[in-house]
């Protein structure tokens, strides 16, 4: 990218303190369900109305991939989608490279779903997804029989159409969604059993969205199989508010003294919850309430109110079930008092940025002392001071420092914040309409 275009693309962000956090607040629909339920509609035979759809540039992405592989999508109002179903033998290939932007999960279960396709395929993304560990799905999707070259592990993806793909065993290395997600999605078009065992059970959305669109599969936390040969109906689905976002409401909440927000039906599925735990074990108040189910998911409001919080040793059998919200936990970390350890969290070293350099170096920055490990780090809480943090285009770490800014002296710059609308679009007014003072710089 050229040096005009980086600087036209970027956006920077100034947070400063401010509060108390007051209203009633709907997060927006949960990232890895909405790219999903696009996945198996498009592969279902009718159409399927999805609502509550993540209106992200990931999960639009993910849906322009699809209208390339020739599947009709209509969007008859914001945060729906009706998909016309082409059936699993239905796509057909693109003249072009499909992009995934900076979706990880976009390109990991399109690997899998294209794999078993009569046509090639090329996955591309942005600079951040360029970077992105791929093996984790192209090697067991090679033991199944498929053909995918990498550059050296890394995207592009280049997908081999035409491969006869037989079911596997797998017993993966890394609990990940992604790459059970992808092994499910080529197991559709394999011979036999696919049979996937984790390490610690993950979000199983995939595994509850492929019963309800009529397959068979068995399965149980840290084990799933099906065998391919069947069929996908349309069904309809409803999209559950995201956890990951509600979570930076969480934390901000439970430090800016006075606050009191409630989060509006937000998905509960306990493999996404872990930072409730982790938050309430450093004594936040946050109440669940109404628990009940919306679209075969738990689902309840969440009422936080401040509260001071301690530092803690964070059970690391909780890390898979908050992967995606330590960098908001780094931040409650920073506003607690005494020392909060982290390990067993190497997983973020390998998302949109390296999630424990970031965030220890932008704490670093507002003065809080950080000690980094391989997996982790220890976070001292305390004062944050005022500074200039980088984002590093990742709509998480992005999102962590509003937060801080609320409590920071006299407040944060966040440089690079572009890519908050991947996940959460319209996070500035949502965060400013309950207290915030989140600008642009
Ligand atoms: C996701 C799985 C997780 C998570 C990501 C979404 C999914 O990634 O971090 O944001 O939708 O399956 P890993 O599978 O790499 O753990």
């Amino acid at each position: 990218m050229s040096g005009a275009l980086d600087a036209a693309a970027r956006l920077d962000w100034v947070s400063r303190p401010a509060g108390p956090l007051r209203g009633t607040l709907a997060m927006p629909g949960d990232k890895s369900v909405s790219h999903r339920a696009l996945m198996l509609a498009a592969l279902a035979e009718g159409n399927s109305h999805i609502s509550g759809f993540l209106e992200g540039e990931d999960t639009r992405a993910t849906a322009a991939v699809l209208a390339q592989l020739g599947v009709s999508i209509e969007t008859p109002a914001a945060g729906e989608r009706i998909v016309h179903g082409v059936g699993l033998h239905g796509l057909r290939g693109a003249d072009r490279a499909l992009d995934c932007g900076n979706a990880g999960t976009g390109m990991r279960l399109l690997a899998g779903l294209l794999a078993g396709q009569a046509f090639d395929a090329t996955l591309v993304g942005d600079a951040s997804l360029s970077r992105r560990p791929m093996r984790r799905v192209t090697e067991p999707l090679v033991r199944m029989g498929a053909r995918i070259d990498t550059r050296d592990g890394l995207p592009p993806l280049q997908v081999h159409g035409g491969q006869r793909l037989r079911g596997i065993r797998y017993e993966s290395p890394v609990a990940s969604a992604q790459v059970k997600s992808a092994l499910l999605l080529a197991g559709l078009y394999a011979e036999g059993e696919t049979d996937i065992l984790e390490p610690h059970p993950t979000r199983d959305y995939t595994e509850r969205m492929l019963a309800a669109f009529g397959w068979p599969i068995r399965f149980e936390p840290g084990r799933v199989r099906l065998a391919g040969g069947h069929a996908l109906r349309a069904t309809d689905v409803h999209v559950p508010a995201d956890f990951s976002s509600a979570a930076f409401f969480l934390v901000a909440g439970s430090l800016v003294p006075g606050s009191d927000l409630l989060l509006r039906a937000v998905g509960l599925n306990p493999r996404r919850t872990g930072l409730l735990l982790a938050l309430r074990l450093m004594g936040a108040d946050i109440e669940v309430i109404g628990e009940r189910h919306s679209g075969g998911e738990p689902v309840a409001d969440l009422r936080v109110r401040h509260a001071p919080l301690h530092g803690i040793e964070l059970p690391t059998a909780l890390v898979p079930d908050m992967i995606d919200e330590l960098p908001a936990l780094f931040i409650a970390a920073a506003g607690a008092k005494g020392t909060t350890v982290i390990r067993g969290a190497a997983e973020l070293r390998v998302k949109e940025s390296d999630r424990i350099a970031t965030m220890a170096a932008g704490l670093r920055t507002l003065g809080v002392a950080v000690e980094e490990a391989p997996d982790g780090a220890a976070i001292t809480g305390g004062t944050l001071a005022s500074g200039t943090v980088h984002g590093h285009g990742d709509h998480r770490v992005a999102m962590s420092f509003a937060v801080a800014g609320l409590v920071a002296r006299d407040g944060v710059r966040i440089e690079d914040c572009h890519n908050v609308a991947t996940s959460f679009p319209g996070f500035m007014e949502l965060a400013n309409g309950c207290g915030f003072a989140l600008r642009l710089a």
